[in-house]
Formats: C-alpha cells, structure tokens, sequence
C-alpha cells in the first residue's frame, strides 16, 4: 500500500512536469495549449502557481515518455494517465489542459484534464480514478495554494471548479478552494476546519448550484461551521464573474449578497413554494430540521435568532416552530 502510493506519487510529479513543460515550451502546447489559457484570461504567473499543463491529441506521446523514464504501464494506468485498449496504451489526457491537484502538503493527488472546445460526445474534464493516492472524498482542489490564505484570514470561500479557483487566486482572493463538481463530504469539511470554522459557499448561479449548496449545508452546521452562502447570478459562475467583472467588484457583490444559512433556505425555498400548502409545510419542516442542527449548547442566541427570523418568514407560531426543532433533535438521539 505504502510502496504503491509511493510509487504514483512519483509518477504524478514526473506528469505534472512533463505536462507543464509542454505547455510552455513546446510549439504545439504554446499554440494550443497556452493559448487557450491565455484566451481565459490566465496569466503566466498563475499557470506556475498551479503548474497547469497541456498534452496534445497524438496518441501515446506522454505514455512513451513516461516508459522510457522507467515508469511501468501497471502504474500509469493506476495513475489514470494511460489506458490499454486491445493491448495497446495510449494516453488518457489527449488534446487537453491539465490541472495537477495538490494535497495539502504539496504533493500531486491526480488531475484534472479539460477538452479545448466543449462537445456532447466527450466529457469536458477526466479525472484521476480513485487510487491508493487519490480519494475524491479527502481532496480540496486549491487546499495547497490557499491553506495559508484561509487560515489568516480566518475564512474559507467554497467554490465549484478548478477555473474558479484558479481566477480568484489571479484576482487576489486567495483563500479558496473547489469541491471539484461533487457534492461536499464530511472529510472535505474537516479538511477545512483544520483552517476555520467560518465557510462561504459560492456555488454556480444554476439550479445543479444550488441544490449542491443545500447538500452541503446540512453537513456542514452539524460540524459546528459558520455558514454564508453567495448565489451568484444566473449564469455566472466566480471565474467568468471576475474575469468579466475584476477583483473589486467581486468583493463588493459577495459582501452585499452574503446570506446565512437560514434566509438562503427561505429564499430558495418559498421561491419555489409560492402559495403551495403542501409545499410550505414541506419547506417548514425542512427548515426546521436545519435549525436543529445548529449546536444549541454552543449557539444559543444563533438559533434563537434563526427561529424568530423562519417563524416570521414563514409566517408561522414561534412556539410550533420550536417543538418541531426539538422534535428533530429528539429524533437523532
Ligand atoms: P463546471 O461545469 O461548472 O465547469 O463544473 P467549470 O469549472 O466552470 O469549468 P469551465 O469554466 O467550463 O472550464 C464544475 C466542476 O465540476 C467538475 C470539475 O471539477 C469542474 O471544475 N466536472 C465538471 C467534472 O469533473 N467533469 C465534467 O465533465 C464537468
Ligand atoms: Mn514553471
Ligand atoms: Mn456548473
Ligand atoms: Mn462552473
Ligand atoms: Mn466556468
């Protein structure tokens, strides 16, 4: 296990080179490759902060390479970086930027690689399989480049993507990290509250966003975090938002729209409710159930606060809303 994972590391970090190396100083990768990033808006500075890379689409260029580095085809295909096809390997990430993912300390976990121009027959990103390294529900992309950030700032910015990541980083909001896509597990949670307790979720301005928004939330007020939620607008998500926008008017947008758990919940939730009895009662009840995770022990005047805002809300008795939460953590016991 030990050796194995051993193993992929190094390979991962021979990659990560090969592939960074390739984008900036081959013909094809500054054509191709840096070029796309460069239509992004990414600056050189921050293709080295995050050792982005290219491979272009010709078969099995990185698969040889890596072979006459010594490095077996058992391996690279753990690794997620070549595939036999009839007894042939060729390479995994063809005709694609590639976005090394850093652990905490620094070593390289696995990739992300997207296509250059979007289609319905390819996926737009490949990432690493789940290997003795890479564990999809333990990793944070942009947890290296930002851990530091997080923990002076006491804050740490939740966001969906790589890009956004990465934007944000070059717009000077440095203390950020992505779920990568999936929704937030307890072991990303704890990843993060090793740094802070204080979370801001700022998923993409879509309904996939948003229900990724309210999976999480849950989790994340049962391990004790302070929670704000941005919803970004239609459309939008914090990279082509500060890209389009700058740093600065990113800042103000998140301050002037950062909400708390509870008026996100209500917002979304009697949105979609209207005048619907059945799904009021619904969106009561799961108010409620989110009210009661909050540590009463440790967050008195929190919940009380957050009760007085759902019963007004809501429109309905303090008291009922009370018994229901009590009714929830009785529950759980
Ligand atoms: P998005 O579709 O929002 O992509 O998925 P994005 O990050 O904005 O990427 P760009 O701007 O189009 O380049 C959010 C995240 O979900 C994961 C990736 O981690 C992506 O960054 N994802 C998305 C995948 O793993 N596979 C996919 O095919 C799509
Ligand atoms: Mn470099
Ligand atoms: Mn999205
Ligand atoms: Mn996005
Ligand atoms: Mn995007």
């Amino acid at each position: 296990q030990q050796m194995a994972s051993e193993a992929l590391r190094i390979l991962n970090e021979y990659a990560a080179g090969y592939f960074h190396d390739t984008l900036l100083n081959t013909e094809e990768g500054q054509l191709v490759g840096l070029s796309y990033f460069k239509q992004r808006g990414f600056r050189k500075d921050i293709i080295d902060r995050f050792k982005l890379g290219f491979n272009p689409d010709r078969g099995d260029v990185f698969y040889r390479d890596a072979l006459a580095h010594g490095y077996s085809a058992e391996v690279l295909e753990r690794a997620g970086l070549a595939k036999n096809r009839n007894g042939i390997y060729h390479d995994v990430y063809r005709g694609r930027v590639i976005f090394p993912i850093h652990g905490m300390t620094g070593r390289i976990l696995g990739f992300g690689a997207r296509i250059l121009r979007t289609t319905d027959k390819a996926p737009k990103y490949i990432n690493t399989p789940e290997n003795e390294l890479y564990v999809k529900s333990r990793v944070l992309y942009g947890m290296y480049q930002s851990r530091q950030a997080i923990g002076k700032l006491d804050e740490c910015l939740l966001v969906e993507g790589y890009t956004d990541v990465i934007s944000l980083h070059q717009g000077g909001v440095e203390n950020v990290v992505a779920s990568s896509g999936t929704s937030l597990t307890e072991d990303q949670l704890r990843l993060i509250g090793q740094l802070t307790k204080n979370l801001t979720i700022l998923y993409d301005g879509d309904p996939a966003g948003i229900k990724a928004a309210l999976r999480g939330l849950d989790m994340a007020l049962s391990q004790s975090f302070n929670v704000q939620l941005v919803l970004l607008p239609e459309g939008e998500d914090p990279d082509s938002f500060v890209q389009k926008s700058g740093a600065a008017r990113f800042h103000e947008y998140i301050k002037s729209h950062k909400q708390d758990v509870i008026s996100f919940r209500l917002q979304v939730g009697m949105t979609d409710a209207g005048d619907d009895p059945v799904k009021r009662s619904k969106l009561v009840n799961e108010i409620a159930e989110s009210i009661s995770r909050i540590n009463k022990a440790e967050d008195f005047a929190l919940q009380s606060h957050y009760i007085k805002l759902a019963a007004r809300r809501l429109d309905v008795d303090e008291a009922g809303l009370i018994n229901l939460i009590n009714k929830y953590i009785r529950d759980r016991i």
